[in-house]
């Protein structure tokens, strides 16, 4: 992603000129350490109960939590795992879901996001967008009178690094303390990741190309923030002695220099030269979609050391704990 280009935007809400009274889900870096902890400890009781009695897919909450509540859902991209696993948490805590695709929405033909915003907010009690610029985020939070949750955007794709978080401590405990390594491109999910090694107090040694690694606000947010996050050309240096390795795709939605970046983000491919220099417990994370044979080789993402599909399932129940955080409950 080209990342250098976009303006960022100061670290807290009220900085932003956000309403403080909604709790709205834009970036970790607007969180603190006990609202991300109290997500993911809420996320795993919300998958035992959903795991007890091996319970259909359709259940309903038994206490319906989100009763009478509606989500509004915006997508200005594709999305499978999001979508579902949105529309499926709301479903599961006994609430609604409105799915809108962009080009279905005035907003296609000029209608202001600010104005859809006022809009929505007198027909559902949230929104999730997946924004192609991150400005249209925020524009959403600015002027919604309900919470707005971040699905992605050209910058950062928090729900996804809260459900990676999950992962990781489910397989090998307490994520605090313990070295998660990066390597490929700095995409949104790894900029997510930044933020989350500074609020889990974990290790980040990224593996990037010079061209591709974080944007000078990025790190200057690392420093002021005390991320412990190191950055190297070398992948190997990155990898090393790591609890946890992760990458993304060299193409992300909206890149277009295709054969450069999978010329440059080559050496950074996840292959068992470069598991093997990991802990033998290690595991691997990938937030789908993959493909083979560029960020990742077959044998890794199909392999023992991998964690992906228990990763993307884990997106229902980080999405569950992510609305009952944003609703209050
Ligand atoms: N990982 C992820 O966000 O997948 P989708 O693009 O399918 O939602
Ligand atoms: N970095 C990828 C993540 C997809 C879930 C993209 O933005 O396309």
């Amino acid at each position: 992603m080209n990342l250098k280009n976009l303006k960022l935007f100061s670290d807290r809400m009220t900085n932003l000129n956000l309403k403080t009274d909604y709790r709205h889900f834009l970036d970790l870096s607007y969180l603190l350490p006990r609202d991300v902890r109290y997500i993911i400890e809420k996320a795993k009781v919300l998958k035992v109960i959903a795991k007890e009695k091996k319970q259909s897919k359709g259940f309903i909450h038994p206490d319906m939590p989100l009763k009478d509540q509606a989500l509004a859902m915006i997508f200005e991209k594709p999305s499978t795992r999001t979508r579902i696993s949105f529309e499926m948490a709301m479903h599961q805590l006994g609430g609604k879901t409105v799915v809108l695709q962009d080009h279905d929405m005035q907003i296609s033909r000029g209608e202001s996001i600010s104005d859809t915003a006022r809009v929505l907010s007198g027909f559902v009690d949230a929104i999730m967008m997946r924004a192609n610029n991150h400005d249209n985020l925020l524009e959403m939070a600015k002027k919604s009178q309900v919470p707005i949750i971040n699905a992605l955007t050209n910058f950062s794709h928090p729900c996804q690094v809260m459900a990676d978080v999950l992962t990781f401590e489910e397989h090998l405990g307490p994520i605090t303390g313990r070295k998660i390594a990066w390597s490929g491109d700095v995409t949104n999910v790894a900029v997510s990741w930044i933020h989350a090694a500074a609020l889990f107090d974990c290790e980040l040694a990224i593996g990037c190309h010079r061209d591709y690694s974080p944007p000078k606000q990025v790190i200057d947010w690392i420093k002021n923030n005390n991320g412990r996050v190191t950055i190297t050309e070398n992948p190997i240096e990155a990898v090393q002695g790591a609890d946890c390795i992760i990458t993304d795709t060299f193409i992300s939605m909206g890149d277009k220099d295709v054969n450069k970046r999978l010329k440059d983000l080559s050496p950074y491919q996840i292959n068992e030269n470069l598991m093997k220099r990991a802990k033998p417990s290690a595991i691997f994370l990938h937030c789908l979609p993959a493909h083979r044979g560029e960020e990742v080789t077959e044998d890794i993402i199909d392999g023992p050391q991998s964690l992906v599909w228990h990763e993307a399932e884990n997106r229902l129940h980080i999405q569950k704990a992510i609305l009952l955080w944003c609703f209050g409950k």
